[in-house]
């Protein structure tokens, strides 16, 4: 991906005492050292392997944690590596943590930090389009277990985000996928015209979106939730695509998929027009994502798989535009689901 624009941006996430930059652009990551707090005398830093980026960290003490490189590492034995690990390092309340990768990695680290000492600061260095637009910002943290995605973590604001966006020509082209249904996302929550801007004014509006919801409702109530749209569709659909076995799906392709059927739902229900509808058509097709529901998916077994998500709470849930724009519904009429994926394209 070529990167377009030599200028960095900085967006604040706003709570208070422990508000925090997100400093994005070309060379971002020379910010790192200053954002270091003085008394941190020893440094861990979370990374894969693959990724191959390693930051100068001046005279800290560093030990490298390598993690594997997969979702695989997001679970209670990788987590327990790190905690123990730490302990090896003798890390104090003092010092800190740095997560230096996508998601994963940042998911991982942020759990690991916000419980050992019962927490220990942590920075993001966000390496992959979606944790620069999204995993990185906003302190959820969390691990996987054999019951669902997610399910164990906590809430652990970081110290500083930093989007290196020269760390993205590393990046494999088929990752920037996951990036883009995000970004196609935040077209509907304040940010319609993005895909013409050079791509460090495209990132900083999306940190500017979503630091604007962490804001205001740190611990995900009902407005944080918006930040889910396009997401319903898309975790049942990425739950069909479960396993070695399973057709492969990017959570960004997933999400664009549910953008548009959020749409075609919103529309049956009478909330917003076609004219709506063709709108998030275009956006998804825009970021280079395919708007239609893929052959493989199980179109007929979509509705149980998300009536079994363990994060329901009350029937069917989904984030629909209206003509006050996009809002959490709750207790969606399975039959009008099933109705309108079977007839979505
Ligand atoms: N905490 C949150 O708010 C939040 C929000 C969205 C997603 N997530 C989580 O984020 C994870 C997905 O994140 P992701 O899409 O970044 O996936 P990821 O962390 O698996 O990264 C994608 C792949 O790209 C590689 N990679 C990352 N940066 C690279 C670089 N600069 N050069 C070369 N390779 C690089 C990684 O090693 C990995 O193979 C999921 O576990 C999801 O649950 C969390
Ligand atoms: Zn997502």
């Amino acid at each position: 991906m070529a990167v377009d624009d030599k200028l960095q941006s900085r967006v604040e996430v706003d709570l208070g005492d422990r508000s925090y930059p997100v400093i994005i652009g070309p060379g971002a990551c020379g910010n790192l050292i200053g954002l270091l707090p003085p008394e941190a005398k020893r440094i861990a830093v979370v990374t894969q392997e693959n990724i191959g980026i390693l930051l100068d960290l001046g005279d800290r003490q560093v030990k490298v944690f390598n993690v594997p490189n997969s979702e695989e590492a997001k679970n209670f034995i990788w987590l327990e590596w790190l905690v123990r690990g730490f302990v090896e390092f003798s890390m104090t309340r003092a010092d800190v943590v740095v997560a230096i990768g996508g998601g994963v990695v940042s998911d991982l680290a942020g759990f690991a930090a916000s419980i050992y000492h019962r927490g220990i600061r942590v920075i993001n260095v966000a390496t992959s389009l979606l944790a620069m637009v999204d995993a990185a910002i906003g302190g959820k943290t969390a691990i996987n277990i054999p019951e669902g995605k997610n399910l164990i973590g906590t809430f652990h604001q970081p110290l500083a985000v930093i989007c290196d966006t020269e760390h993205l020509l590393t990046l494999p082209e088929e990752e920037l996928y996951c990036g883009r249904g995000e970004m196609a996302k935040y077209a509907f929550l304040g940010a319609p015209d993005l895909i013409e801007l050079p791509l460090v004014s495209q990132i900083a509006a999306c940190v500017s979106i979503k630091a604007s919801f962490v804001s205001q409702d740190e611990r995900e109530g009902a407005r944080r939730a918006l930040l889910n749209y396009g997401h319903t569709l898309a975790h049942a659909i990425e739950t069909q695509a479960f396993g070695p076995e399973s057709p492969q799906i990017k959570h960004g392709q997933a999400v664009g998929v549910g953008l548009v059927f959020a749409a075609l739902l919103a529309e049956r229900l009478g909330r917003i027009g076609e004219q709506e509808v063709e709108f998030h058509r275009h956006v998804v097709t825009s970021y280079g994502l395919d708007p239609e529901i893929p052959a493989w998916v199980r179109r007929d077994e979509l509705v149980e798989v998300m009536l079994r998500d363990k994060k329901v709470k009350s029937g069917l849930t989904f984030v629909l535009d209206g003509k006050d724009g996009l809002e959490v519904v709750s207790d969606v009429d399975p039959e009008v689901v099933r109705s309108v994926l079977a007839l979505a394209p």
